[in-house]
């Protein structure tokens, strides 16, 4: 969300005339876009601030934006602490960007720091903004701003308020446009995405909006206004309708809440021949006690079953997860309960978490609770290892297999080769002695594996890129 979010305020600079450069030293402006899930958020911003210092004091007219969710969350702490900052802006205040800089350049410092979202004109998300894309041939396609739930480690309801999710036809449009564009993956993008739409289908309900025909079906979909108003998750809709647009090759999304997979969002993944075979499906603890204490709303028998229930409907599928140890009160027994449930699933891969407590949220509260440093470490590793051996294992599994690969250049380590991702989203190198463009899709045979990537040779190219390559531009108006 934050990189989407980076990628929105470049596309507001350019929009202004600016041209991006890859070193501070030319810069005339610089963001700082923050993230504050995690600790260390804080010390990695102010240590960047300070490096910055100096390259103030040389350049005065240098502008220092910071933004996103811990300068939602800090506010006036960024000013007291580094004077040098010229913008404090919060994740609400995206689209103000250049406002903000030039009032800064006239006023002196600024802070604006709104504590909702501005809505469009008919009150239903928030106004769409260029993108600076960092890649042509992929796109973030975000449909939902904020968070309803309240797991109790998460700091995010709270710097990115409640769900708000874009219209659906406003959402195909979207995706069009960019299929137009040649844009041929697209990840969709929200902190709950299978709860996409309740806030839509609420608000069709209540009796204090007067909807026309018409604006039905740009709210929620054709499917919504022809008949079928049962609660259905828009969000298998969603998927069948991007999916389907000429032009999109891959789809995926970030990330599924456990609770909320439904069984009409799993056909409607398997269903979608676009939609990728992966399915990145939180687990954060294997223990029913520390799932209940988080506030997760399942069980890890529950999430086992929705496992199966993507298996056996979804062939060849790849699950990731995001997994958290050490929560507060995460006892021995609770954390042979993560490693059981990560053996049965066999994670492809997973992100791997120690619990950092956010100010604010429910679980920082229980510092009694709180499990050792040390003790968390060494779960971690436990974990880790069990998850490596999984991922190595769904690695090895493909040898000998072509898989679809999505090009993404010549490899960093090695010239010679060409590095991709598979529909897994694996990462994959293999030779060639031609030149193919960014964005062309090709079939590879995987010949190696291990943990990280895999090893293949070219079989065919199956569709080239059809993106206009961007020419940078390094000079641009009279000299
Ligand atoms: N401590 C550790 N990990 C966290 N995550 C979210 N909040 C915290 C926290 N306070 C992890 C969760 C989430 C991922 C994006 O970050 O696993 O799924
Ligand atoms: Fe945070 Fe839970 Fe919302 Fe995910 S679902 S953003 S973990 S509160």
């Amino acid at each position: 969300m934050n990189e989407n979010d980076s990628e929105r305020i470049a596309g507001l600079l350019v929009e202004d005339g600016m041209v991006p450069t890859d070193s501070a030293e030319d810069a005339d402006v610089i963001v700082l876009n923050t993230c504050c899930i995690r600790e260390n958020a804080d010390n990695k911003l102010y240590g960047a601030l300070g490096n910055l210092k100096s390259l103030k004091a040389d350049r005065p007219e240098v502008q220092i934006l910071v933004g996103g969710c811990l300068a939602q969350k800090d506010k006036d702490l960024i000013q007291q602490r580094a004077g040098h900052v010229d913008v404090v802006m919060g994740t609400f205040n995206v689209h103000r960007t250049t406002e903000l800089l030039a009032q800064a350049r006239v006023e002196g410092p600024v802070m604006e720091v709104l504590e909702a979202a501005v809505l469009d004109e008919n009150e239903l998300f928030p106004t769409g903004l260029p993108t600076d894309r960092a890649v042509d041939y992929q796109s973030w396609v975000t449909i939902q701003v904020g968070c309803d739930n309240s797991c109790a480690f998460c700091i995010v309801p709270a710097v990115r308020g409640p769900e708000i999710s874009k219209p659906f036809g406003d959402l195909v449009a979207e995706v069009e446009g960019l299929a137009a564009d040649g844009v041929s993956e697209i990840t969709l993008l929200g902190q709950n995405v299978n709860s996409y739409g309740r806030d839509l289908a609420l608000r069709l309900r209540s009796a204090d909006h007067h909807f026309e025909e018409r604006e039905f079906e740009r709210i929620a979909g054709a499917e919504w206004t022809h008949g079928d108003r049962r609660a259905r998750p828009l969000f298998a809709d969603l998927l069948r309708a991007v999916g389907s647009v000429e032009g999109i090759h891959r789809v995926r999304y970030t990330s599924p809440h456990p609770k909320d997979l439904r069984p009409e969002i799993i056909a409607a993944m398997a269903e979608t021949d676009s939609v990728c075979e992966h399915l990145h499906l939180p687990l954060q603890s294997g223990s029913d006690t520390v799932l209940a204490a988080m506030h997760r709303g399942y069980t890890a028998e529950r999430f086992l079953d929705k496992v199966r229930l993507a298996r056996a409907a979804i062939d060849d599928l790849a699950i990731t997860s995001d997994i958290i140890v050490g929560f507060p009160g995460e006892t021995e027994q609770d954390f042979l309960g993560t490693l059981e449930v990560a053996a049965e699933v066999g994670f492809d891969a997973v992100y791997t978490f120690i619990y950092s407590p956010r100010p604010g949220t429910e679980a920082a509260e229980m510092v009694e609770s709180f499990v050792d440093h040390a003790v968390a470490v060494e779960r971690m590793e436990r974990l880790r290892a069990v998850v490596e051996r999984s991922s190595l294992r769904a690695n090895q599994a493909r040898i000998g297999r072509t898989d679809e690969v999505l090009v993404e250049g010549v490899s960093k380590r090695n010239p010679e080769m060409l590095t991709g991702r598979t529909r897994h989203n694996k990462l994959i190198h293999f030779p060639s002695s031609s030149k193919i463009r960014p964005g062309t899709y090709a079939k590879v045979e995987v010949t190696d594996a291990s943990l990280n990537h895999m090893l293949g040779e070219l079989i065919e190219i199956t569709h080239p890129a059809r993106h206009r390559t961007k020419i940078p531009v390094l000079a641009a108006g009279p000299q």
